[in-house]
């Protein structure tokens, strides 16, 4: 059986968590291949909503496997802190929830460094989340990381040691005012770690190769978005993991041929959190509306998410990169009420006009060029039936699909399980 992907196509925060939930009912494994606790994926169902950052957003589902594959980074800190929140829920942790042995652990020194180089960046500070993200993806291609399948080995704490002294070392050398009591923090780490171990660890690419054999049904969940991608985002203002298609190939351990359908889901508009190029950001009323009524606030670290009109043109580029066989829109209702809607379709790159993703889109070289529909009026939350849906709305998914050629399958019309209509 293939193995189907959904991944974010702008700047993170598509609305991920939700879809993953809403399709989970049709699929036996759900598994995620990159990135770690910057992720924040949003769940919402039964009036009671849910962040889940590291854990597969299947998890609430009684009958799927959730899987935490080898492209994950970990911080045991962060998971044991999902876990006690899921303990409600009363899931059965040991087996719906499955670690890599080859994940790579997010040490506290991890976020130290984090911290350490973007202070010493200043202005040109990459906006990290400060979850250590960056370090530990750099001790793992540098070949000094840690796994998780390393904490079944006798020796863990010496090697967690010469690791953690080494990166003490790496802080000092950045010579930034950061303030750490490291000793408490691997009280916790320690205290998480033993936590951690409780949990089921796998040699996931094998299980999860039997499992396609036995003919389950897998999705692979990404996290993040094809434009914060380390190889095709806007860099360096991106994430250190390739959250693009291919991402979850080497993330999972899963073969190029046994991918099936490539899910991109995108909003209506755009958001990105954090510093970097940003085309069609608004600095206007509109940008104001778009945030204040889509709740645009980051789901892991509260920051507020600059809003901005659908970037067409980036879009494109992230169909093309990942191969996404269907789309789909989410926050569709945020933009109830807009007179006008308008969709950057070209760029003015240089004073010539382009429809592609140039090397540089900074403000400098590249102005939008917007085409613009009518805007609708009412109110989508209640909708749950595509030919319910406003004509203008209507007009406008048929304008993305012509541009991006490929269909738009779902639109969500709010943050609930149920508010999500089948194309
Ligand atoms: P993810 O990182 O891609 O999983 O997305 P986040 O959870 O970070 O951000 C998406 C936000 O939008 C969350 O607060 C969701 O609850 C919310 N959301 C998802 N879909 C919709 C939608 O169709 N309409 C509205 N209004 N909110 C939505
Ligand atoms: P989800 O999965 C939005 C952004 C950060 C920063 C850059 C690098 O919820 O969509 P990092 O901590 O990875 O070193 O930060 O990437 N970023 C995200 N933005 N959604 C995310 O995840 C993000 N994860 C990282 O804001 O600009
Ligand atoms: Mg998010």
């Amino acid at each position: 059986m293939a193995v189907d992907l959904l991944l974010g196509l702008q700047w993170g925060d598509e609305g991920k968590g939700k879809i993953v939930d809403v399709l989970t009912k049709n699929y036996d494994i759900i598994a995620r291949f990159q990135g770690g606790p910057n992720a924040g994926h949003t769940l919402e169902f039964d009036g009671i909503k849910h962040v889940l950052h590291t854990i597969p957003s299947g998890i609430f589902h009684k009958n799927a496997i959730n899987i935490v594959g080898n492209g994950v980074v970990i911080d045991p800190v962060i998971f044991k802190k999902e876990l006690e929140a899921l303990e409600q829920f009363k899931i059965d942790i040991k087996s719906k929830l499955l670690i890599s042995r080859k994940a790579h652990l997010i040490l506290p020194t991890h976020r130290l460094l984090d911290a350490a180089s973007e202070t010493s960046k200043g202005k040109a500070k990459i906006g990290s989340t400060l979850k250590g993200i960056g370090p530990t993806y750099m001790d793992k291609t540098g070949r000094n990381g840690m796994r998780i399948g390393d904490l079944e080995m006798s020796d863990w704490k010496e090697k967690y040691r010469a690791l953690a002294d080494k990166h003490e070392a790496m802080i000092d050398y950045y010579n930034v005012d950061i303030e750490y009591d490291l000793a408490e923090l691997e009280n916790e780490f320690f205290k998480s770690v033993e936590a951690l171990k409780k949990l089921t660890f796998i040699d996931s690419e094998e299980y999860l190769f039997q499992a396609q054999r036995s003919g389950k049904k897998i999705l692979a969940e990404g996290a993040q978005g094809s434009l914060l991608d380390i190889d095709f985002g806007t860099y360096p203002f991106v994430t250190s993991s390739n959250t693009t298609a291919a991402g979850a190939c080497t993330g999972l351990g899963v073969a190029p041929n046994q991918i099936g359908e490539v899910k991109g889901i995108f909003k209506a508009y755009t958001t990105r959190v954090g510093s970097g190029p940003f085309p069609t950001e608004l600095f206007d009323e509109d940008g104001e509306t778009m945030g204040r009524v889509g709740n645009e606030f980051g789901a892991t670290t509260g920051r507020p998410r600059r809003c901005g009109w659908l970037d067409i043109v980036a879009l494109k580029y992230a169909v093309q990169v990942n191969g996404v066989t269907e789309l789909m829109m989410m926050k569709a209702d945020v933009l109830s009420g807009f007179e006008t809607i308008k969709i950057c379709t070209a760029y003015n790159y240089k004073g010539e006009k382009i429809t592609h993703l140039p090397y540089n889109i900074e403000a400098e070289n590249v102005t939008p060029i917007y085409s613009e529909m009518k805007g609708w009026k009412e109110d989508l939350t209640k909708m749950s039936k595509a030919d319910e849906l406003p004509k203008e709305l209507a007009a406008y998914i048929e304008f993305l699909e012509k541009e991006l050629e490929v269909p738009i399958k779902i639109v969500s019309v709010g943050p609930d399980r149920t508010q999500t209509i089948l194309r």
